[in-house]
């Protein structure tokens, strides 16, 4: 098992000390080697997404991320900022299904901005489309607007599209999820508007007559956000588009009290995957120690699961954390009074010893 480390920027490094910390302490004999990526690989290589960095990530059997973003590099062009490097990864790699679990830790209950008897016992699944949408769609750039009330300015724009294999898929790999939970699929679209969402809606309807035993709901995405944070329980699968599910998936981390819990794993066709926390690089505070490292340790362990069949291992990471949640070690971002402030090696250290 060799797995490529890829730290990034802002709190990606710390982040990602802690979750090789636990790996080691598992004794698997995984063999872990790093590179740059996002503003760290510009400024080693020159480039977000440099060749070695996308030739170890390829040849290794999964990909541990950290973050990308740094305000340094905000006003290169496009093509060189550090976004560009998990979007390149992404679709180098072919990595199209997006898996976002949302669960509230019941000790973190009280960190979330919605009432507890809302979101207690929240375990939702997001699975957003990666590779297609309008992240991806061609043409798009900047021109001279053709015509309407504003013809001859300048005008962006982008185009949305989802080829049929590209729905079908994603929803398979949602059907499938949603038999090993609760076997709800809501799929999430804008068919009242968008030709691209009416054509996703059908396509999913389609592929549900596979999956008898599963049922199927299909909304808007204004709806999905507002049921979201009304009722987020009535939710167990939700599968959507590269744009929305970005959006959803933010709005259904906070639930849960701290984006900062969040893992994901983004796999291709084979199952080989790229694992990274669902937040960012935070570089407002990066290098100060304070970053929650769990999200990434999270992540590590959905690594194991999906990647090499490790579900034993997978599961003592997970049940270390809950572990270090009840003994009330918190990092600041789900810090409430009553608990133990700690940092992200602390953190780090406290998982390493719950792991049993
Ligand atoms: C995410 C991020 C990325 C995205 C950015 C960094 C390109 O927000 O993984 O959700 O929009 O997909
Ligand atoms: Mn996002």
């Amino acid at each position: 098992m060799k797995i490529a480390i890829l730290p990034g920027d802002g709190i990606g490094p710390e982040i990602m000390d802690e979750a090789v910390k636990v790996l080691q302490a598992l004794g698997e004999g995984i063999e872990m080697e790093r590179a740059e990526v996002g503003g760290a690989g510009y400024a080693a290589h020159g480039h977000p997404l440099p060749q070695a960095t996308l030739q170890l990530a390829r040849q290794a059997d999964a990909v541990l991320f950290g973050a990308v973003g740094d305000y340094r590099y905000d006003t290169l062009e496009r093509a060189l900022r550090p976004e560009q490097a998990i979007l390149g990864l992404r679709r180098e790699l072919g990595l199209f299904a997006n898996l976002r679990p949302a669960i509230l830790y019941p000790e973190l209950a009280g960190a979330s901005t919605l009432k507890p008897e809302v979101v207690s016992g929240l375990d939702i699944l997001i699975i957003r489309e990666l590779t297609g949408d309008i992240y991806f769609g061609k043409p798009r750039g900047v021109r001279t607007c053709p015509d309407g009330p504003f013809a001859g300015q300048r005008e962006g724009f982008d185009t949305m599209r989802y080829a049929d294999g590209e729905i079908r898929r994603i929803a398979h790999v949602a059907f499938q999820a949603a038999r090993k939970r609760g076997r709800r699929v809501t799929s999430v679209d804008k068919a009242n508007v968008l030709e691209t969402f009416q054509f996703w809606r059908d396509v999913v309807t389609e592929v549900h007559a596979d999956y008898p035993d599963v049922e199927l709901e299909h909304m808007y995405v204004d709806n999905a956000a507002m049921q979201l944070v009304r009722a987020p329980k009535k939710f167990d699968v939700i599968v959507t588009g590269n744009m929305f599910g970005d959006i959803l998936s933010d709005a259904a981390a906070m639930l849960t009290g701290s984006i900062g819990m969040l893992p994901s794993a983004s796999l291709d066709a084979s199952g080989k995957g790229l694992y990274e926390p669902s937040h960012g690089s935070a570089p407002d505070i990066a290098g100060q120690g304070v970053a929650n490292p769990l999200a990434t340790i999270l992540s590590a362990a959905m690594m194991l699961r999906y990647s090499f069949g490790l579900a034993e291992q997978a599961t003592r990471i997970e049940d270390a954390v809950k572990r270090v949640l009840a003994q009330g070690l918190r990092t600041p971002d789900i810090h409430e009074p009553g608990t133990r402030r700690v940092g992200t090696s602390d953190m780090g250290d406290a998982v390493v010893a719950a792991l049993g």
